[in-house]
Formats: structure tokens, C-alpha cells, sequence
């Protein structure tokens, strides 16, 4: 029998003690009412750290080569990545962990491309019928009429055509297959492809559905940055285990409704293993890193508070390196940074956030050689993009909502349910400002499908005079983002308290895409909207 965990809002953060409260980046928690019922959680404090190697995700290999679908010309690699229920090892003593995987893997295989060259992809859902977490049916699109298994592959930060995007709505059952097309026609950049099925997203990631996916560019290559072994993709997921190894997913007390807005595991894994060791050379390495989290934030950094320098954000290189010590990374957001390893020859060093252990680094001795000094210039200055090219402003709430009856908590974007027509519709080839007003208490990283964006400004204001007559007061003047945010991003966090402004050029497709907070909780209970990228020169209705 699984074991019960009852947990509410932020239940976790609090019975975990105040090294969890430092770690989340979150204002001080709200009054918790619930407390854990049992706790037979597997508790990582207990366990031998660094005995296990840090796994690198497999490349993916194409099973041939195809005219895409409807389109003639050059064939192009052709992948077939099944999902399928998996035993993984994440500790060398806790017995092996059902998951649910790509290709038999956490995380799963890497697919790697360069921009502009198209892959396809089928993706094929060889998963048992029933869910082993829980899933909440009275949630928007994931009624008990429907089937337990469903998924639908999205590409995190894909330049792709809005038929193979994964509109959350289009899913499948064990035993089908969705076949996508990614043109991939972009900037180098670190993207990841992930489960994105209405209601139970949360829940399909939860259980493993994620892997990397790499688009590089000869520019890129020609910079001389660490590379092949000296560069190394980490994902980083946290998550809860029962006592004999099992992922543990808290439910609310409401057997009914067993949704909960946020889960925090005390487990954190990195590729898939907790704590584990890698053997590096006193020399640069370029760490990819990749927040995999439902909904932990990160503060990144070295145990012996080693300096580094941030490279690249979400969608590829930042204009120049942004020397850091701390690095801060909300769930879907990735960072690539540049370590020297070389001042700590023969000893450890452990990648950390705050006081939690990631993984440790062994530093050897001998046959190190640098690739040459760091870059002083990274992306190629951008076609000016400044604000007086946006064709409009709009300004759009993050709202929580407490609902009276039920009393359990949900999260609306502009307070409009999923259902409802679509409201934002940008024409192709404009670009646009988006004010994202936060009411909540929460950071919220939102995301939106196909496009990349800047990061204008965070700005605070008055939300009780918000609240009570409609009107936004600034109470300061408006903060630029932070230097390793500079360059092109998918994810953006909104803070509690502020009106986060982002420019957005809606590049690439037209038609029908989501944008959402990436908290996959928030995300699952309707904290997500479609929009809708209208042919050029088309007026909304
Ligand atoms: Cu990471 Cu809508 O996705
Ligand atoms: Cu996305
Ligand atoms: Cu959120």
C-alpha cells in the first residue's frame, strides 16, 4: 500500500525546518494548518553522499533518416523515443525507483541538433493504463471520464509550428504515438522536451518525463567554449521518496480533491541520482544547468563559494559573461555557467544550493589544458530591440483565488479560466510588451510557447490599491533585470509585489499556443492560457 502523506499549502516547507524556508526564495510562509499525518519519508540525510558516478544522459540516436511528412525535400533524422515505465537506481542503497521515462531513462535521451536543421520526432506512449500518482479529477481536463494515461511531448523553448507544439489538450494513450516536426529554427541554446497533458502534467513529469535537447550553431562552437566531456548537462529535480524508495506525491487532505498547489522534496536529484560524485580535470567546465523542479527555486553555487562566470540563459548565449558566486534559477529556467576547476586541483568541491548538497565534484591533478581564455564578447549584438518597437502593451494579473466552498486554493492568469476564449492575440512578426502584475504572495515562472523574449523591468507597486480600486501605483522606481538575465529567455520569474515587464517579438508561426507559470502545480489547476499568434496583417476580432 502507498504510503499517505497529507500535506497543504506549503506544509512541506515549514515541517522541513528553516533550511528549507532559507532555500525557497519565497517570502516567509503563510500560516500552515496541516501537518504530516506519518512521515516515513525517506529522509537523504541518512544515506552515504558521493557513492554513486553522476550519470550523463545518453544522445539519442535517429532510427534513419525521412522526408518529413507533407514535406519534400532533404530527409532528415527521424527519432522514435518511447515512454515506458522504468526501474532507476537514484543511491546505491535505496532499492530502484518505478519511473516513467523516455526511453528507459532519467532524464531521457539527449537529442541534439544544429539550428536550423529539423529532426523528427515520433513519441511513443508504451505506458501502462493505470497512473500510480494521484491524480485530482475535478481539475479542468482531467475528469474521471476521461483515461488515467495521457501525454502529449512539448519542446521547452522550441521555435516549433503550432501542430507539433503539444497543445496540452492533444494527448494520447498508451499505445499511440505523436509524431512532430521541429525545425529547430533558432538560436543555440539549451531546450528540454517534457510532458505537457492537461490536468496531470504535474504528475507525468513528476514521474520522469523529461530529457534534454540541444540546438548548437557553428557560431557557437567557434567561441571555444568547454566542450564534449568539459561540458555537462544537469538536471535538477527534487523529489520525495517513501522508505523503500518509491516517488511519493503529497495529496491534500481532501480525498476528493487530492491537488496541492506546491510540492518541495527533500530529495534532489541530479540526472537522476541523489548526491552523486564526478571526476573533473583542474580545468574550465561548462555546466548546463536545468531547474527539472514541479516547484523548488534554486540558489546555485559552490561549496568553497568558487567564483564563476554565467554564459548563456534559457534561449542560448548572454551578450558577455556575468561573473557570479550565486545563481538563482526558478523551475523551467536554465543557466549555463563557466567553473575553473584549476585553483582546487586535488581536493572536492560540491555544487550546492544554499546549504543543500548537489553533487561533488573530484578535482584530480594532472592532464588538465584550458581551451583558451573565456570569451569577452558572447552572442552577436541583437538588431535593436528596444521598447518603441512594441505594437502594444498588455497588462495581464497572476491571481490567486481561494475558493469559498472547497476551501482549497488555485491560480488564475488575468483571472480567466482555461476554458474561456482566447484573449491574447498577438499578430506575427510584432512584438509586444506584457505587464505581469502579481497579486499572489508566490514568485510565478511564466512561461510562453514558441517565442523568446527580454526581461524590461521589475517594478513594485501597491497591491491593496490595486485590489480595491483597480489602479496600479508604483511605489518605486522600476529595477533592470539581474545581469544573467540579460539575454533571450523563455521563462521569466514575475515576483510577489511587482509588475514584471517583458518584449516580446512573436517570431516564427502563427497560430494557437499556451503560455503559462511553470510551477507545474499552479500550471495544472488552470494557472495556463492559450493564445493565439494571428497571420500578419489579420485584426483580432
Ligand atoms: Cu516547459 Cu508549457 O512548458
Ligand atoms: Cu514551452
Ligand atoms: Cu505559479
Amino acid at each position: 500500500m502507498p504510503h499517505r502523506f497529507h500535506s497543504s499549502r506549503r506544509v512541506f516547507l515549514r515541517n522541513a525546518g528553516c533550511a528549507f524556508a532559507a532555500f525557497q526564495l519565497k517570502p516567509p510562509v503563510k500560516a500552515s494548518v496541516q501537518r504530516f499525518q506519518q512521515s516515513p519519508a525517506l529522509d537523504p540525510s541518512t544515506l552515504a553522499p558521493f557513492v554513486d558516478p553522476l550519470p550523463l544522459p545518453k544522445s539519442a540516436q535517429p532510427a534513419g533518416m525521412r522526408a518529413p511528412l507533407g514535406k519534400p525535400g532533404e530527409p532528415i533524422p527521424h527519432y522514435r523515443i518511447p515512454m515506458r515505465e522504468a526501474l532507476i537506481k537514484i543511491h546505491r542503497d535505496v532499492p530502484p525507483t518505478r519511473m516513467w521515462c523516455f526511453g528507459d531513462r532519467f532524464p531521457g535521451p539527449t537529442i541534439e541538433t544544429q539550428s536550423g536543421r529539423p529532426v523528427m520526432i515520433d513519441w511513443e506512449n508504451g505506458l501502462p493504463a493505470h497512473h500510480f500518482l494521484p491524480i485530482d479529477h475535478t481539475l479542468e481536463g482531467a475528469g474521471a471520464s476521461l483515461p488515467e494515461v495521457r501525454t502529449v511531448v512539448h519542446l521547452h523553448g522550441g521555435r516549433t509550428p503550432p501542430a507539433s507544439d503539444g497543445y496540452p489538450e492533444k494527448w494520447i494513450v498508451p499505445g499511440q504515438t505523436q509524431s512532430c516536426f521541429y525545425p529547430s529554427g533558432q538560436r543555440a541554446a539549451l531546450l528540454f522536451y517534457h510532458d505537457h497533458a492537461m490536468g496531470i502534467n504535474r504528475l507525468n513529469i513528476y514521474a520522469g518525463l523529461q530529457g534534454f535537447f540541444i540546438v548548437r550553431e557553428p557560431r557557437e562552437s567557434a567561441l571555444h567554449l568547454p566542450a564534449g566531456p568539459y561540458e555537462i548537462p544537469l538536471m535538477i529535480a527534487d523529489r520525495l521518496f517513501t522508505q523503500d524508495g518509491q516517488l511519493f506525491y503529497p495529496v491534500s487532505p481532501d480525498p476528493g480533491r487530492p491537488w496541492v498547489p506546491e510540492v518541495f522534496g527533500n530529495a534532489i536529484l541530479v540526472n537522476g541520482k541523489l548526491l552523486p560524485y564526478h571526476e573533473v580535470e583542474p580545468r574550465r567546465y561548462r555546466l548546463r544547468l536545468m531547474n527539472g523542479s514541479n516547484g523548488r527555486f534554486y540558489r546555485f553555487g559552490f561549496s568553497n563559494r568558487a567564483p564563476f562566470h554565467v554564459i548563456a540563459n534559457d534561449q542560448g548565449l548572454l551578450p558577455a559573461p556575468v561573473a557570479a558566486r550565486r545563481l538563482p534559477l526558478a523551475p523551467a529556467e536554465r543557466a549555463d555557467i563557466v567553473v575553473d576547476f584549476a585553483p582546487f586541483a586535488a581536493s572536492n568541491v560540491r555544487l550546492v544550493s544554499d546549504s543543500f548538497d548537489i553533487l561533488q565534484f573530484r578535482v584530480g591533478n594532472q592532464g588538465a589544458r584550458q581551451d583558451g581564455d573565456l570569451p569577452s564578447v558572447l552572442a552577436e549584438p541583437d538588431q535593436e530591440m528596444s521598447e518603441a518597437a512594441a505594437v502594444r502593451s498588455r497588462r495581464l494579473t497572476l491571481d490567486e483565488r481561494l475558493d469559498k466552498v472547497q476551501q482549497s486554493m488555485g491560480m488564475l492568469l488575468n483571472n480567466t479560466h482555461w476554458s474561456a476564449p482566447v484573449t491574447e492575440t498577438p499578430a506575427l512578426n510584432t512584438a509586444e510588451i506584457w505587464e505581469l502584475v502579481n497579486l499572489t504572495d508566490d514568485s510565478h515562472p511564466i512561461h510562453l510557447h514558441l517565442v523568446r523574449f527580454k526581461i524590461l523591468d521589475r517594478r513594485p507597486f501597491d497591491t491593496f490599491e490595486w485590489m480595491n480600486r483597480g489602479a496600479l501605483r508604483y511605489t518605486a522606481p522600476a529595477q533592470p533585470p539581474e545581469a544573467f538575465e540579460s539575454g533571450w529567455k523563455d521563462t521569466a520569474r514575475a515576483d510577489p509585489g511587482m509588475v514584471t515587464r517583458i518584449l516580446v517579438p512573436f517570431e516564427g508561426y502563427a497560430g494557437r499556443y499556451v503560455w503559462h507559470c511553470h510551477i507545474l502545480e499552479h500550471e495544472d489547476n488552470e494557472m495556463m492560457r492559450p493564445y493565439e499568434i494571428l497571420p500578419p496583417g489579420k485584426t483580432p476580432a
